[in-house]
């Protein structure tokens, strides 16, 4: 059964016994509430979904120690694969293959962090299981096309606000995404995104048919 477990922040590690590990957005040694030491974060692939410090965090680090591939937007993964990483990289609305499944870009409205790029979302087919990351993004209802491509098993919202959607707005990208469970993230981290995520989760069952699961940094669910 694949396991989904939140590392803080933005950061989920998408595993399965003996079978390769995905790791979205490594922001580990300088997040405050960090639930692992970074020593102990391996990884098969590292996605990121755009080039902001809290994102593209501790990738290279584990990239290097572990022998991971980068997948990213092209400015990002060229950029690493010119710093002597293994690089993967796609755009928007580009599909990539691998062992375990695929990897699509879709779109994030937010900052590049790095010149000349766009951010990115991604939906993941592992094994058989879809699941979304939306990565740094406000609400857009394009979100309804995206769960209508890809019915999703996992939607993973930002709902911190200031930077990205905020609870409500999160709410309404649920309703258009139609997921069978919704995890927050990118929440609660610093002051400035500070937010409840029982609000999050009241407001998001009463618009839609998902579940919302709250994970504390460190632990994991499974489907
Ligand atoms: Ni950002
Ligand atoms: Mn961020």
């Amino acid at each position: 059964m694949p396991e989904l477990t939140f590392l803080g922040h933005a950061c989920f590690l998408l595993s399965e016994t003996g079978q390769e590990t995905l790791l979205f957005d490594p922001y580990i040694s300088e997040n405050p509430l960090a639930p692992v030491k970074l020593e102990e974060v391996k990884a098969d692939y590292i996605l990121i979904s755009h080039g902001h410090w809290d994102h593209l965090g501790d990738a290279y680090e584990i990239a290097e120690r572990s022998g991971a591939m980068i997948v990213s937007s092209s400015e990002i993964a060229k950029k690493a694969a010119a710093d002597g990483l293994k690089a993967h990289a796609q755009h928007l609305g580009g599909r990539s293959l691998h062992p375990f499944g695929s990897v699509k870009l879709t779109v994030a409205f937010h900052g590049a962090g790095i010149e000349g790029g766009h951010a990115c979302g991604f939906v993941v087919d592992y094994y058989g299981r879809k699941i979304y990351f939306a990565g740094d993004t406000g609400l857009f209802s394009d979100m309804k096309l995206i769960g209508e491509l890809d019915p999703l098993d996992v939607a993973l919202l930002p709902i911190g606000d200031n930077f990205t959607m905020g609870i409500d707005d999160a709410a309404i990208a649920a309703s258009f995404l139609q997921a069978k469970v919704v995890i927050p993230y990118h929440y609660n981290t610093w002051p400035l995104i500070e937010a409840d995520p029982e609000e999050f989760k009241r407001k998001a069952e009463k618009k839609t048919g998902s579940s919302v699961v709250i994970l504390e940094p460190g632990k994991s669910f499974k489907f």
